[in-house]
């Protein structure tokens, strides 16, 4: 880890070590250079960051590899900065490709996270959206949270557990193909926790149309929910409009809305 962090609102803090930069804001990148990265699943690495930000689980950064692209990606975890990324085309090819030591860019923290309430929390990650719902794990149990973890995802080989296992947590598990827990999707498994779980609050992360049948869910049974929206982005800080989601932008108004909001 390096001897800086950032609040939310992009004040670059110096913590000792020789450099006097003491701000820095949260639109410009900044350079972080790879520390280590951990095998999650087949596709999928956590990269570890020599960069720390005070920031929300739920909050995403812009992660940026000068001449291909700059893409978001949730928090895995903000001090230090690690990003969960599953491989799927060539951004996420390039930053699986890192080396330690290797740089990127980052900008951020950007948008609202989610916040701790209730007593008891079930959250439901379908995807890579479990992310940053293991960061999210740590804080609902630092706050004396109950925790209730499902995670759905195609097959065992694309299942994210290790971000809830690190806690002590067991996950329920879906796959669609059957291979690991229950066979189907997650949609169904969250309707039973809901009814009959005895949570009050949940928190998903995953692909929209997960989110959004849970969206439906959480208004018809009555629990509230906070959903984690996935959009394409550009600026990341509600600029160039590429995010929009109805009257909404989700860099800026989220990604994290609670359900109902338009
Ligand atoms: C707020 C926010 C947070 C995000 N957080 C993360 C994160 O924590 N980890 C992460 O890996 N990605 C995350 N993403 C997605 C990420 O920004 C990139 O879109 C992703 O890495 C793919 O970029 P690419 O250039 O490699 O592939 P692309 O060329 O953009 O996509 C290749 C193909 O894969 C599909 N695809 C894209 N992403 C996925 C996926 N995750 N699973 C399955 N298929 C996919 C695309 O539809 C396309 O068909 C996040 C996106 C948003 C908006
Ligand atoms: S990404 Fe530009 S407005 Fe949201």
């Amino acid at each position: 880890m390096n001897e800086y962090s950032a609040n939310a609102a992009g004040a670059h803090v110096a913590h000792g070590g020789a450099n006097t930069w003491n701000t820095w804001p949260a639109t410009l990148p900044r350079q972080a250079r790879l520390l280590e990265t951990g095998i999650e699943n087949g596709r999928t690495r956590s990269l570890v960051l020599d960069l720390g930000l005070d920031a929300q689980p739920g909050q995403f950064v812009m992660a940026w590899l000068p001449g291909l692209d700059e893409k978001p990606f949730s928090l895995a975890e903000a001090n230090p900065v690690t990003l969960t990324v599953a491989r799927v085309g060539p951004f996420s090819s390039a930053l699986h490709d890192l080396r330690p030591g290797d740089r990127l860019g980052i900008r951020g923290p950007f948008g609202h996270g989610f916040s701790v309430v209730g007593r008891h929390a079930l959250l439901a990650g379908g995807g890579y959206g479990v992310a940053p719902l293991g960061f999210l794990a740590k804080a609902l149990l630092q706050a004396g949270v109950r925790v209730t973890a499902a995670i759905g995802a195609r097959t065992a080989g694309d299942l994210l557990t290790g971000h809830f296992e690190r806690l002590g947590l067991d996950p329920c598990v879906t796959t669609e193909d059957g291979s690991a827990g229950i066979q189907g999707r997650i949609t169904p498994l969250v309707e039973k926790l809901l009814l009959y779980g005895e949570v009050d609050t949940l928190y998903a992360c995953g692909p929209n149309g997960m989110l959004e049948t849970l969206e439906q869910l959480s208004l018809e049974i009555g629990i509230p929910a906070q959903l984690g929206w996935e959009a394409h982005m550009r600026c990341g800080i509600g600029i160039c409009g590429s995010c929009q989601r109805g009257r909404l932008l989700v860099c800026r108004d989220g990604p994290v809305l609670p359900a109902g909001a338009r």
